[in-house]
């Protein structure tokens, strides 16, 4: 237990860190040093101590419309005074359908129906679900298979971390989901080096879902599951004809194909999602973030008429799918992500990362000179950027980095090892650009 006085409520400046157990944060040296935020407008937070920090990273890949936008305040706002929650289970509050309805019109194909939950981790676990649900459905119980990726993010509930592909997000958590067979990743450093945009080579890795095919037969497969461009590795766009290869052995095999859109869904890759950018739709869409702004949780599946018309045969009593969440639909995500997405169109932000992708490739691969710059890769409003390890100190170079954006240069960037993300809100000036190039050089000439 800590000797130190308990915080006071409604402190401005915390000065006992100690009771809130922190996420996916090295806990007792964040006490350290701690880095706060108790404010935030546009491209920009504020600190205790009076600092503005410019924003590299949307939050956490998700305020893509910029912080505290005033429409989506007062959506919010009014939503909490007229109905504070309505149960989603038997029962449901209109703006949940219109919101629903807003989301199929914005996704390609026949991705018709949505699914609403909390989180992306919820949003991947409801996917999965209803994958191995929807053979079910149909008389195929045995496709319970689940085939991930290596080095894929796919949130930390236990079905997410079992299709997951990052080693630490695993190992601590015991055997996970039986059944789960991995792609191999889509990276090569050999062979895509400083690639803007999707890299030429890499196309042929989905063939490997032949030979899993092949391994397990297809009637033991459910559903194949990838980020479009994983993010949380390190920002890793797929090879060119990668996720069309993808679709067409899913197609071949009677396969579901799950796209995890949570970070690249609402305009990160210049599109609604990554699926209308590359021209390939999946069966079940996961999104979360960016559908709100992230100003109250929301995330969801869209899922594809005949997913959904497969669970739509029974007696019409019966519960469809016994799944769910107490604050599946809640009033406040949905009145913000109304809000949300009229900003989106009302600024025409998807476009603007489109044509704003030039720019930051630019911007980021003139830093290939800077001191311990290993790899680059860019793609719509995304960039990572992978420093050379410290000798076995793998990690301690790419968080010193991190540290060093947000005390010394105002600036906050994500780190994931020794890869450096960067994902600012879409609003961005081309200006704004250029400043988080020079102080990530800054930064970088500081460490060496
Ligand atoms: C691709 C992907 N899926 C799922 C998640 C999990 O989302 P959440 O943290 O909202 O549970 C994330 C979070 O970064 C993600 O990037």
């Amino acid at each position: 237990m800590s000797d130190d006085p308990p915080v006071k409520a409604g402190s401005a400046v915390a000065n006992d860190l100690s009771a809130f157990w922190m996420p996916f944060t090295p806990n007792r040296q964040f006490r350290l040093a701690p880095r706060l935020i108790d404010g935030a407008s546009g491209m920009y937070y504020t600190t205790p101590d009076g600092r503005r920090v410019l924003d590299a990273t949307a939050g956490l890949w998700c305020v893509n419309a910029g912080h505290c936008r005033p429409s989506i305040t007062a959506a919010i706002q009014a939503q909490a005074a007229v109905l504070d929650y309505a149960p989603p289970f038997q029962f449901a509050h209109p703006a949940a359908f219109t919101l629903a309805g807003r989301l199929a019109a914005l996704a390609p194909g026949d991705l018709d129906h949505v699914f609403f939950c909390n989180s992306g981790s919820e949003a991947v676990d409801t996917a999965l679900k209803v994958a191995i649900a929807f053979h079910r459905m149909r008389g195929e119980g045995a496709r319970t298979r689940l085939i991930g990726r290596e080095r894929a993010y796919h949130g930390v509930g236990f079905g997410g971390i079992s299709v997951g592909g990052m080693v630490n997000n695993r190992k601590h958590f015991g055997p996970m989901l039986a059944g789960v067979d991995h792609l191999p990743h889509t990276y090569s450093r050999e062979h895509q080096r400083y690639a803007n945009g999707e890299p030429a080579w890499g196309a042929h890795l989905a063939e490997d879902l032949e030979r899993l095919v092949a391994l397990h037969d297809a009637s033991t497969i459910a559903a194949v599951i990838v980020e479009p461009m994983a993010g949380s590795t390190g920002v890793l766009p797929p090879p060119a004809g990668y996720l069309q290869r993808l679709r067409r052995i899913c197609d071949r095999h009677g396969i579901l194909l799950i796209f995890d859109e949570v970070i690249t869904g609402f305009g990160r890759l210049g599109a609604a999602f990554a699926a209308e950018r590359f021209g390939v739709t999946p069966d079940l869409l996961c999104f979360a973030k960016g559908v709100s702004n992230a100003a109250a949780p929301l995330g969801g599946v869209l899922a594809r008429a005949g997913v959904y018309n497969a669970f739509m045969q029974g007696p019409e009593h019966v519960i469809e799918l016994m799944h769910g969440y107490t604050y599946s639909a809640h009033p406040m995500g949905v009145a913000a992500a109304h809000a949300a997405l009229d900003l989106y169109a009302e600024e025409g932000l998807f476009a603007r990362a489109l044509a704003l992708e030039p720019v930051l490739a630019k911007a980021i691969h003139d830093l290939r000179d800077a001191p311990f710059v290993e790899d680059i890769r860019t793609i719509g409003m995304a960039a990572g950027i992978d420093l050379a390890p410290i000798a076995d100190a793998p990690g301690k170079r790419g968080f010193e980095m991190m540290r060093q954006c947000f005390h010394e240069l105002d600036m906050m960037v994500r780190v994931s090892g020794d890869t450096i993300a960067l994902s600012p809100p879409l609003i961005i000036s081309e200006t704004e650009i250029g400043a988080i190039a020079s102080r990530f050089r800054a930064a970088l000439t500081k460490l060496a």
